[in-house]
């Protein structure tokens, strides 16, 4: 394979390498360490059980002692590019966007309810603080390290013990999905069915606006009772009513990493305190109703706006 054929597309978010495009759009390239090793052996696996995932193509070394894998493309637009792309005027997501991310999630969430995994003692409490970021949001926010968050937790955990557990991807996003499948399978490890496709319109609202879309309460509405269809006739239960739960696990994780380490940066003290504040609405209304409603969340406009104005702690 010439590598000069080789467009780049990025470095990789959340790990070592790069990701490149072949000239015909046909393949995807990534390089990396033992992480993208561990990746692909696990996007191979489960592409064995149906999910839909690329195809792996070709692996190997660089000239340069790095991992290389090649997968088959999906697609030239993410729904996230969609999304995008098909915003008028408004910020309202187009309505075949959020069915086509429905009709993704279903067939996930179907091959994950045919391979559901032997829970060990402690799998789901690793699988809340892996996919919470749990040691580094109470380390950066202490105050928040309480006995009122473990109990909502310990609840969100309680309610969680007869979901099935299944190998996931916990960064599932419009971002990572396109219509013929999921991509970018870095972070993956055991998760209870339905954590990552039930919050994926859910989490455009932790951004705070600056995704430039939001999905509709009609839109999420309708996603959700597509994988609620799912759900059911592949486990004979519905999997809606772990919304809740998850989003309290979301509002950790994208509070995960917020705190800056230069107090100058006051656009970053603001990103903090806004996730901050989304993660203390959330454990209240998850304390209150045993859910979370994304819907209630302050912009981050709005939200900087209050806190001039003293609104805010
Ligand atoms: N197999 C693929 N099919 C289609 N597009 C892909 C594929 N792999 C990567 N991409 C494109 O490359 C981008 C970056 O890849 P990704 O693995 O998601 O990297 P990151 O880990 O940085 O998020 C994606 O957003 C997508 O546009
Ligand atoms: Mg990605």
């Amino acid at each position: 394979m010439n590598d000069n054929n080789w467009r780049f597309v990025k470095k990789r978010t959340a790990a070592d390498g790069a990701v490149y495009a072949s000239a015909d759009g046909t393949r995807y390239r990534r390089t990396g360490g033992a992480a993208l090793q561990a990746e692909v052996a696990f996007q191979s696996r489960v592409a064995d059980l149906n999910y839909p995932v690329p195809h792996v193509l070709e692996e190997g070394v660089t000239d340069d002692g790095h991992f290389f894998v090649v997968e088959e493309s999906l697609g030239d637009q993410t729904l996230h590019d969609q999304a995008v792309t098909s915003l008028d005027c408004g910020r309202a997501l187009a309505d075949d966007v959020t069915d086509t991310a429905a009709q993704v999630a279903a067939r996930l969430l179907r091959a994950q309810a045919a391979h559901v995994v032997e829970p060990t003692p402690g799998a789901l409490r690793q699988w809340l603080d892996r996919a919470g970021f749990t040691q580094n949001v109470f380390q950066e926010n202490p105050d928040l390290d309480n006995p009122r968050t473990h109990a909502a937790l310990d609840h969100a955990l309680d309610r969680l013990v007869t979901t099935p557990l299944v190998h996931g991807h916990l960064d599932y996003g419009l971002p990572n999905v396109l219509s013929a499948g999921v991509i970018d399978w870095q972070h993956h490890g055991l998760v209870p069915l339905g954590y990552d496709v039930l919050p994926a319109l859910e989490i455009i609202a932790f951004k705070g606006g600056t995704k430039g879309y939001t999905a509709s309460p009609g839109q999420r509405h309708r996603y959700l009772a597509v994988l609620d269809d799912a759900a059911r006739k592949a486990t004979g239960q519905p999997i809606s009513q772990n919304l809740g739960a998850y989003l309290l696990v979301k509002a950790l994780f994208f509070l995960a990493l917020m705190r800056p380490t230069d107090s100058s940066r006051t656009d970053k003290h603001l990103k903090w305190q806004y996730r901050r504040h989304l993660f203390t609405k959330g454990l209240e209304q998850y304390e209150h109703t045993g859910t979370v409603d994304t819907a209630l969340f302050p912009g981050l406009d709005e939200f900087a706006a209050g806190h001039r104005a003293g609104d805010h702690p």
